[in-house]
């Protein structure tokens, strides 16, 4: 804005992209705040209507031939008849890692479980011993490709936790490299510090050894990542075996003391009273909770708490549970979709392929599926006011898909159909390839 005049410079009108020719428009416009019950079925979707973006922003929504006559200096982006999305949220991932763990995935097909290899020193303590030997050089140049194709797929905002360096240095580390990245892939980077992902093994064999541990993320990890500025949210796997809920609610108050926002991996194996503990300590998700109790589900709904549901892991893990998704929404908890991106339990970047488990795994509608992944993904971020719908004033976040109904982005399972996206406006996946 000139100051002078109170309008947009001459310069501006360069900026503006005009979005024409998608056969849909899923704008999941509405309130800028998570979606709950029947609101969850309405994706918002328009037909003929164009899509004005300008300095990063969507500034309007109208007819074509309306929007062309009234900013004819507009570059045009040609949507070939496809289905315009908000850039989907992936608000749960462990995108830092070293090596994948492909060996354990042949253990599990054997019926070793996740919690037995676990005990044997692999699963996470496998991806600590690795990422401990790692630089941050390298953890940035090995996310780099992982991200994009996270990116490639139409997601433009993802979360990324630490978790695997689990001494104060390590997750340093990682969350450094986090930090890197931002400016590295053309997606929002949102970091969360997950230093109470595991006990680690040189803290165990006594309760002692084990509350130094804690005490070293409450003392000295968290005020440090907080002073630091290099984590928005902090999380706990909270599960029987891993960390209690008492210890969780220890570690939740110190980050939450030291402004952090809050997450917690709860309830994904056995109902420990994770997802109330969430809801106690105001989180703003829940996240998993395949095994979440009734009092947890009314917990939840209580508290406002979105309940995050990573599908893809119970899939991947050969399990036939799923959380209830139904009965949290029929409960009024708002219910996001993350495709929890890592090397044991999701070593998925498809993130249509969440929207596809969400319909035929959760039971959602196609709606509710995209509603799910984006703007409950962006609540679930705290970001429900800046990105995950297609409405004036929110970030020019979009993914452009080769589909003709919004339907067939759940439909065509594992396929990726996304063929150009742009975050803050500015182009982030390739915008190449013929709509079919
Ligand atoms: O969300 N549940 C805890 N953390 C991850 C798994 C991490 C790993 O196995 O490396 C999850 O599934
Ligand atoms: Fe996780």
């Amino acid at each position: 804005m000139d100051p002078s005049t109170g309008r947009a410079p001459a310069h501006a009108a360069a900026h503006e992209l005009l979005f024409v020719n998608a056969r849909q428009v899923v704008t999941c416009a509405g309130p800028a705040r998570a979606r709950r019950g029947a609101e969850m079925g309405d994706a918002g979707i328009l037909e003929g209507t164009a899509v004005l973006t300008a300095g990063g922003v969507i500034r309007a929504l109208g007819s074509e031939r309306d929007l062309i006559a009234a900013h004819h200096g507009a570059a045009i982006i040609d949507c070939r008849g496809g289905v315009l999305t908000p850039g989907f949220v992936d608000s749960h991932t462990h995108a830092i890692f070293g090596r994948p763990r492909y060996e354990e995935q042949e253990l599990r097909a054997a019926g070793v479980g996740y919690m037995e290899i676990a005990r044997r020193g692999g699963g996470i303590h496998a991806s600590v011993r690795d990422l401990r030997s790692r630089s941050e050089d390298d953890l940035v140049a090995l996310a780099i490709p992982r991200l994009r194709r996270l990116a490639a797929s139409g997601v433009t905002t993802v979360e990324v936790k630490s978790g695997y360096g689990l001494t104060l240095d390590d997750e340093l580390k990682a969350l450094r490299a986090i930090r890197r990245l931002a400016a590295e892939v053309p997606l929002r980077l949102i970091p969360t510090f997950l230093g109470a992902h595991e006990v680690p093994l040189e803290h165990r064999g006594s309760s002692a050894r084990r509350d130094e541990y804690i005490r070293l993320v409450v003392e000295e990890m968290i005020p440090r990542v907080a002073h630091d500025g290099l984590a928005r949210f902090a999380d706990v796997f909270c599960e029987p075996g891993v960390y209690t809920v008492s210890e969780s609610r220890k570690i939740l108050a110190a980050a939450r003391a030291n402004g952090l926002l809050l997450k917690l991996h709860a309830d994904e194996l056995e109902a420990g009273g994770g997802a109330e503990l969430a809801a106690e300590m105001g989180a703003t998700s829940a996240d998993h909770l395949a095994a979440i109790s009734e009092r947890g589900v009314e917990s939840l709904a209580h508290a406002g708490t979105v309940a995050t549901l990573l599908p893809a892991t119970m899939i991947f893990l050969g399990k036939t549970r799923q959380a209830p998704a139904r009965a949290l929404i029929d409960a009024g908890v708002p219910v996001a979709l993350a495709t929890d991106f890592n090397p044991g339990t999701s070593p998925t970047v498809n993130f249509p392929l969440l929207l596809t488990l969400g319909v035929s795994q959760l039971h959602l509608s196609a709606a509710e599926a995209l509603i799910a992944g984006t703007v409950n993904g962006a609540a679930a971020l705290a970001l429900a006011g800046e990105t995950g719908q297609i409405a004036p004033g929110f970030s020019a976040d979009l993914a452009l898909h080769a589909v003709e109904d919004a339907r067939e982005l759940p439909y065509w399972f594992g396929d990726r159909r996304c063929i150009g996206s742009w975050i803050r406006g500015k182009a982030c996946h390739p915008y190449d390839l013929p709509v079919s």
